[in-house]
């Protein structure tokens, strides 16, 4: 059983990164192989509009067309049994590498049909993690809810079961004295790092354990044969 895991913050040790490792030691606990990926270590773009995944006939068909970093990577997410993409929230969405990462995993196995269809080939039970600094009252308030169910929606047509975990108020900087950021109250948000964060942590490692889990009991089938049953 492999289980992935996509790291699309820079930081490679912060709060994405840490969550994501979380899930994968869960999914490990419970036997399978992990591996965490970060975006930014990859050369890529997004989606260029080529359309060569569309194309009737093409030898792209349902699959992105351009060769770079990521060509290796999408093969590698289509033949994983659970998938975890974590991001900080930046600016109001995913990081711009895990934008990116994005347009190039759903659109070329999204069809153009009524209703959309996945080409994927396989299902793959995905988990979504977001940090963000916001703390949790404030996310209706700056419209994330509705993003948050949008992200889900395209996984889950493409991919298949799909579910999200929020950590908010996340402590940012290794020393608040260093910078200008009088908004926060420094004592609080050490608190909340001291306090909240390990109990993310934990539902990140129960997750992981879950998935990997129900991938060992039920695993994954190709989506030729969900749309046949
Ligand atoms: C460029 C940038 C933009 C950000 N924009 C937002 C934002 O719009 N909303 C928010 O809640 N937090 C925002 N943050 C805070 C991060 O989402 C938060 O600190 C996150 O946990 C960082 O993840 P990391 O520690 O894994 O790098 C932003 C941070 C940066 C660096």
């Amino acid at each position: 059983m492999k289980v992935l895991a996509l790291n699309g913050s820079p930081r490679k040790t912060w709060n994405t990164a840490t969550l994501l490792q979380k899930a994968l030691d869960g999914a490990a606990s419970q036997g399978a192989k992990t591996e965490l990926i970060h975006l930014y270590d990859l050369n890529f773009k997004g989606c260029r509009s080529c359309f060569g995944c569309k194309t009737k006939g093409g030898e792209s068909y349902g699959r992105c067309a351009v060769k770079d970093d990521l060509t290796p990577l999408l093969k590698q997410v289509a033949e994983t049994d659970a998938l975890f993409l974590g991001s900080p929230i930046y600016l109001g969405t995913v990081s711009g590498e895990m934008k990116s990462f994005l347009e190039r995993l759903v659109f070329p196995y999204l069809t153009y049909t009524d209703p959309p269809a996945s080409l994927c080939p396989k299902k793959i039970r995905t988990g979504l993690i977001y940090t963000m600094g916001v703390p949790e009252h404030m996310i209706e308030q700056v419209g994330y809810t509705r993003y948050f169910q949008q992200n889900e929606f395209f996984v889950s047509i493409i991919l298949g079961a799909c579910e999200s975990l929020f950590c908010y108020d996340t402590y940012q900087f290794d020393d608040y004295s260093k910078v200008v950021a009088d908004r926060f109250d420094v004592s609080k948000k050490a608190a909340r790092r001291r306090e909240v964060f390990p109990l993310d942590c934990q539902k990140a490692f129960d997750m992981g354990a879950r998935f990997a889990k129900a991938s060992a009991s039920q695993p994954s089938i190709s989506a030729s044969a969900t749309r046949q049953a």
